[in-house]
Parts: C-alpha cells; structure tokens; sequence
C-alpha cells in the first residue's frame, strides 16, 4: 500500500510522529508520501523539541527512528505540484492529515488550495479516495463546523484528535497511540489491537 501522511501547524505534533511510526513499522505500507507545512516544524520544535525546519530524508529518518537509508518514508516539498500525490493518476490508498490546522481544513474544504497538502487531498476526493483528517482545534467555530461537514459531505472522513479514556491510559504514550490506531483502523493496517474494545470489559 501507497498513501500519504501530511502535517500541519496545529497542536499534536505526537500524533504525527507515532502515526508515522505505526505506518512505517507496517508490513502492508509499502510507501509513505510525507508532506509539511511551514508551521508544521515550529509546532513540532515546540512540543517535541525537534529540528524539523527546512526538512529532509535525513531528518526525517532521525526523527522516525528509521535507518538512515530507509526508502519507506519519501519526503515532498510543500511547493512541488509535480509530486507523485498531486496526481490522481498516481494510484494509492488515501491520505491522512495529521494533526489538520483549521487554515489547512479550510482550504481543502474550498478546493482552492495553494500547496501541495492541498492539491494531496483535493485528489483524493476527486478519486473518491480515503481522506482522513484529524483537526486539532478547540473551541470550534461555525466556519470550522461547516466546513468539517462539508468535507464529510465530499467524502472525506473527520476523526478529530479526542482520545479515548476507556481503555485506561497510563501514560500520554497509550492515550496518543489509541487515537492513532483509530487512524490504521480506517485503512484497515493491522495493529496491536491493544485498545479495541471487546465488550469483555464491562459486566453483563
Ligand atoms: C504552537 C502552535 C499551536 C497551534 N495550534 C493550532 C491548533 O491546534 N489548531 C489550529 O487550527 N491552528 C493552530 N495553530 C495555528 C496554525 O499553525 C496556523 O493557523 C497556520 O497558518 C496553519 O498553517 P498550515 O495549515 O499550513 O500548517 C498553532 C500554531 C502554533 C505556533
């Protein structure tokens, strides 16, 4: 499987990184187009404490914990249309905006989208394929509320980054992690399966 992983300038860099992490260290996930925003790098120096500006294989790879002649991740500049996911006849799976600013949720929900991350998942409408988008923002607006239904009505799937606390998380680790796999869950990606409820928790 092919898709595409972009991220954006809103808080949860960790979810970034540990979607990253679990799509890497997935058999099935043959190819990963990653793609940043500008702010994506300030975010992640301020809550990760990475370098991230003007990113490139190498850091990316550092930062994924990956070797550093790992082909899995290939990383696309923010400005380059010419990339493989700003073409629909480029066949993968979907893409995941991870976490998705509402700047970025706005401009996919216009379908007038300035950059690559844009043009990425105005792509995947158009070929009806999965879009996942996990805005980060609160308290919402109605300009956010609408335009998360109008992306909803497009075909898109909104799975905001509200972590679960059912599963009993003992660390900010498990709770980011279960969000992610929710995010593995849409492509159908093998996990851990840690977190997925049975209903063998509860008492009849
Ligand atoms: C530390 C930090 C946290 C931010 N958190 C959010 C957030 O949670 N949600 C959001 O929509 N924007 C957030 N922003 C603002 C966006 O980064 C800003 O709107 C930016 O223009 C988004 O651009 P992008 O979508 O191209 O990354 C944050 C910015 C900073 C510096």
């Amino acid at each position: 499987m092919e898709l595409t992983v972009a991220i954006t300038g809103a808080s949860g860099s960790i979810y970034a990184r540990r979607t990253l992490e679990l799509l890497a260290g997935c058999n099935a996930v043959e190819t990963i187009n990653l793609i940043m925003s500008g702010t994506a790098a300030t975010v992640a120096q301020l809550e990760l404490g990475v370098n991230l500006k003007e990113p490139d294989m190498s850091k990316i790879n550092a930062w994924l914990d990956l070797e550093p002649e790992s082909r899995k991740v290939r990383l696309w500049r923010l400005d380059n249309f010419a990339a493989k996911p700003s073409s629909g006849s480029n066949k993968q799976a979907g893409m995941i905006v991870v976490p998705c600013s509402m700047g970025t949720l706005g401009a996919i929900a216009s379908g007038a989208g300035t950059n690559l991350i844009h043009r990425a998942a105005d792509v995947c409408l158009k070929e009806r394929r999965k879009l996942v988008l996990v805005p980060r923002e609160t308290p919402y607006n109605a300009i956010h509320l609408e335009n998360m239904l109008k992306l909803t009505h497009a075909g898109a799937t909104i799975l905001p980054a509200s972590p679960g606390f059912y599963h009993r998380p003992r660390s900010i680790d498990e709770l980011v992690e279960h969000l992610c796999f929710r995010i593995l869950d849409q492509f159908d990606l093998p996990h851990s399966k840690k977190t997925q409820w049975t209903g063998d928790e509860v008492a009849e």
